[in-house]
């Protein structure tokens, strides 16, 4: 059974995932993080700034969930770039040992294999940060996902890439393809914690938690986790 815990707002979200990786770091200063894109867990580093003065960081090491195929490292909405400017550079993090999937083409083929091997070779993901599709998607495995899948290829669907147009100029400029730890990857992490705000993610937050275990709506596959915690706003609560 997952921890749930409904918080006034995000900023409160923020703070209470951010004490608990604060304390990760203190308590074991290579820690290995599992980091998310998108606009949801920006409170959590946010919040994670002002805990971590003082703090050695230099060791720290994170795995990101996903990146997009094909897009040209240097683009702001690339997200390795996401994840260096919204993570490692305000907190300090060795750039060097927070990875990103690779999304370039030439190496797409093994790319998935390779950071597979990374992860196990770091001893796995003590805390994975996870954020939710408005159709239930964690990181971009998309509906009709394995939930044994590892990182790999994906194809986004046309509600994501429209979720996810703000983000560029046009809908036309997100990529069809990514690459994406997969179901199987998340729930070898040792911690899962999800967080979800406003009215757009109650149904899938409500489908992940109490829904069927189903391919149809990925994140239901927390339910199979043993220790989850999923922070939520009281409108992304609405219909649990
Ligand atoms: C994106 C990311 C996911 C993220 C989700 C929600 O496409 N690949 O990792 O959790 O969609 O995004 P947001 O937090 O901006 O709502």
């Amino acid at each position: 059974m997952a921890e749930v815990v409904i918080v006034p707002d995000a900023q409160s979200a923020g703070d209470l995932v951010a004490d608990e990786i604060a304390s990760l770091i203190r308590a074991d200063p290579e820690v290995v993080l599992g980091l998310a894109t998108g606009s949801t867990p920006v409170p959590v580093y946010e919040a994670l700034r002002p805990r971590l003065r003082g703090v050695d960081v230099s060791r720290v090491r994170g795995f990101a969930l996903d990146e997009y195929v094909g897009i040209d490292p240097s683009h702001p909405q690339s997200y390795r770039n996401v994840i260096l400017r919204e993570v490692v550079e305000p907190l300090g993090l060795d750039p060097e040992r927070i990875r990103t999937p690779d999304g370039a083409l030439a190496t797409i083929e093994h790319a998935g294999a390779d950071y597979e091997r990374a992860i196990a070779a770091a001893g796995g993901i003590e805390l994975q940060i996870l954020g939710i599709g408005t159709d239930g998607h964690i990181g971009f495995n998309e509906p009709g996902s394995s939930f044994a899948s590892s990182t790999r290829v994906k194809t986004l669907t046309e509600q994501t890439r429209n979720d996810n147009a703000r983000f560029f100029d046009t809908v036309d400029q997100v990529p069809m393809h990514c690459i994406t730890q997969g179901l199987g990857t998340i729930l070898r992490a040792r911690h899962l914690v999800l967080l979800a705000f406003g009215e757009g993610k109650a149904a899938a937050v409500a489908g992940a938690l109490e829904g069927p275990v189903t391919a149809s709506l990925p994140g239901s596959a927390i339910q199979l986790h043993p220790r989850v915690s999923v922070v939520v706003d009281e409108s992304a609560a609405s219909q649990l």
